[in-house]
């Protein structure tokens, strides 16, 4: 009786780590500031570039410039609040109007928008603060990862 006992505790301690070996790896997401602005860099390729252009020097009149840019290198909560809601304002960006319409960007994930606002934050010449996952998250609200 005590041997199958001794065969069973064997058999699940095998079971066991042999599961725990079977565990995928917890795929983690670099959180340091030049990770988060290379992973940018295609959030910003594919989303932003086809008005913002690929240097950050907009479109006169139609696509703002994202440097020489106040709101860029200014106050987080603003960008991340433009890029989940888009921006429709027709208010002056440094002194000038721009024409064009900028959509919602809410599909991205809280990562991609903090992604890509750390990437044109430090891009173009702008030396700005990197915006985390958290920052987007306490603007959005709610779950979306
Ligand atoms: C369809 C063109 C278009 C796309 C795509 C686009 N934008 Fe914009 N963006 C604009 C326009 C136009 C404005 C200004 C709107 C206005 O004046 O009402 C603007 C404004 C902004 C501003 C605010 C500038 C300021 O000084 O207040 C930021 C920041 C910005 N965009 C970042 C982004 C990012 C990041 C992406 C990609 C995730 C993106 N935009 C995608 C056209 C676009």
């Amino acid at each position: 009786m005590k041997k199958m006992l001794l065969v069973a505790i064997i058999c699940s301690a095998t079971v066991y780590v042999w599961a725990q070996t079977q565990k995928p790896a917890k795929k983690s997401i670099a959180q340091s500031p030049a990770a988060s602005a290379q992973r940018g860099a295609g959030v910003y390729k594919t989303e932003c570039l086809s008005c913002h252009q690929a240097d950050g020097g907009g479109v006169p009149h139609l696509n703002p410039p994202l440097y020489e840019n106040t709101d860029v290198v200014g106050d987080k909560k603003k960008i991340i609040s433009i890029v989940l809601k888009g921006m429709t304002d027709r208010i002056p960006i440094d002194g000038e109007y721009y024409g064009n319409n900028m959509a919602s960007h809410a599909n991205l994930t809280n990562q991609q928008i903090a992604d890509v606002l750390t990437y044109i934050r430090a891009s173009f010449g702008n030396k700005a603060s990197a915006v985390t996952a958290e920052d987007v998250k306490a603007v959005r609200g709610g779950k979306k990862a």
